[in-house]
């Protein structure tokens, strides 16, 4: 009633439209932070963890084999694409939102999206539109960048997320003082996580637009996921479930690598489908569950979902998915805590929910300078919108790419290759230090193209095989 109290506060600070989409948001952060209270110990007990029934996941070669109808158009008409939008650029060094960086030819994460969509369009005469789930952080800057594909053949409809204030770690009342973002307070307010989407989607009227206009489902991924393209299979088999067995998610999942292990993953728990995140994980079993062995696959956040059925579940509020409780340090040094939740923990929510065991290639996330190298390179190429791993690869895995700290972020790092690398034939590249790469710099096995006079001249090397370790190397 103390957290009440300070809402009102907070409230009275503001007026009109602000006021109104606050009220909106303090609803919603009021039955999340109501919920956190009421939590007592773990969301899951481990002993009732259980393997998903065999067919509840299946291989997606088994879902193409079937091959795709003659009205893939239809089945397009009745999608919506969702990118998640709220996240900004700031752990790649960059300012404002990430979909707004460059990835490939200077073309950003959303001019890509908005090449694949506008493809399907043309090539299917359909009608696909696409639906940016925006933050407070990345609004205005997405909505200025929008106009410039108001001649494309796609339909782009956006909504914001809530808006949800930080609270201290002690005392668990707000920080902020003021609703309006001007100035000190701006550190006391964070978007809830993407699990948002349900809520914030709902409040902002677009859904029931969408259903008004006939649109049965979203594909719902990422925006820095590059994989996370339109998959005709995937809505194949989702449109043409039988009556009284329609499927109302589907996750992709993907094969836990070494590198994944924090991904969460798919188990059944009181007889439903569900995501087991690593924050949900006792201590003690930290290690079971990043085991590949046993937990196979994990989530690639590649979701489809059925707009009446989150209608349905939002208007009778029977979404509980589970808190994600994020702490912080504001830049004063005060530590706070963020409640969050994520999309796909929705799962056990829906009717008939189930995986899809995708291959890798659906799962391109650019997290890092070292991701971005790679779909920088001749290892892909860019077709239409969408990456492709280039068939000169030998290998059908990517190379393990460690940039050092000097390469952290996107306008220093392009400053530090003169042209991006000849990569087709690298297994590993471990780079750090003051390192510059010159032009048309070939790495591949036991030789330097001639043509990479830097590195042939100043470098310090060692490599072996395919492994390339780069140090202290700088070009005048
Ligand atoms: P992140 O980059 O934050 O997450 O967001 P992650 O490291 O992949 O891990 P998960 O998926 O959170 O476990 C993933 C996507 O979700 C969006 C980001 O913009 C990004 O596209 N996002 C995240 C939101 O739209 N809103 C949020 O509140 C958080």
């Amino acid at each position: 009633s103390s957290m009440h109290t300070e809402l009102e506060k907070l409230l009275d600070t503001s007026t009109g439209a602000e006021r109104e989409v606050s009220m909106k948001d303090f609803e919603g952060f009021k039955t999340l932070y109501h919920r956190f209270l009421q939590v007592k110990g773990p969301s899951v007990e481990w002993i009732k963890i259980q393997r998903p029934p065999e067919d509840s996941i299946q291989p997606y070669d088994k879902i193409s084999a079937r091959g795709l109808p003659e009205n893939v158009a239809d089945c397009l008409n009745k999608l919506v694409v969702v990118k998640l939008n709220g996240g900004l650029g700031t752990s790649m060094g960059c300012k404002g939102p990430k979909s707004l960086i460059s990835v490939r030819n200077e073309n950003t994460f959303l001019d890509l999206t908005v090449q694949q969509i506008e493809h399907l369009n043309k090539t299917y005469n359909t009608d696909v539109p696409l639906v940016l789930m925006n933050s407070f952080n990345t609004d205005e800057d997405t909505k200025k960048i929008l106009q410039k594909y108001t001649h494309h053949r796609v339909k782009i409809h956006t909504f914001n997320q809530s808006r949800y204030p930080r609270i201290n770690k002690e005392s668990l009342l707000p920080v902020s003082t003021k609703l309006s973002m001007n100035g000190q307070s701006a550190e006391g307010w964070y978007p809830p996580g993407h699990g948002d989407i349900y809520t914030s989607f709902y409040n902002s009227g677009v859904l029931d637009q969408l259903i008004a206009q006939g649109k049965e489902y979203i594909f719902v991924s990422n925006i820095d996921n590059l994989g996370a393209t339109v998959d005709l299979h995937i809505l194949h088999h989702l449109v043409s479930q039988p009556n009284g067995k329609r499927c109302e998610f589907i996750m992709e999942v993907t094969d836990k690598t070494r590198a994944d292990v924090k991904g969460g993953t798919l188990i059944q728990y009181d007889g439903k489908l569900r995501l087991l995140e690593i924050a949900q994980v006792p201590k003690a079993h930290v290690d079971e569950f990043k085991s590949v062995s046993k937990f196979k696959i994990f989530n690639t956040n590649n979701l489809w979902i059925s707009l009446a059925a989150i209608k349905r579940l939002q208007e009778q509020k029977a979404m509980d998915l589970e808190i994600i409780v994020n702490p912080k340090t504001l830049d004063g040094g005060q530590n706070v805590i963020q409640l969050e939740t994520a999309v796909g923990a929705a799962i056990k929510c829906f009717d008939n929910a189930m995986g899809i065991n995708v291959p890798r290639s659906r799962f391109l996330p650019v997290k890092t300078t070292s991701d971005l190298l790679l779909v920088m390179s001749n290892l892909y190429s860019l077709d239409a919108g969408s990456l492709t791993m280039s068939p000169k690869r030998e290998f059908p895995t990517t190379p393990h790419v460690k940039l050092g700290s000097s390469f952290t972020k996107v306008q220093e790092y392009l400053t530090r290759f003169e042209s991006i690398p000849d990569m087709l034939e690298l297994d590993h590249l471990t780079v750090s230090g003051d390192v510059t790469l010159g032009k048309n710099v070939s790495l591949k096995e036991n030789s330097i193209t001639p043509q990479s006079p830097y590195i042939q001249t100043n470098h310090r090397r060692l490599f072996h095989r395919r492994h390339w370790i780069i140090n202290s190397f700088s070009v005048e």
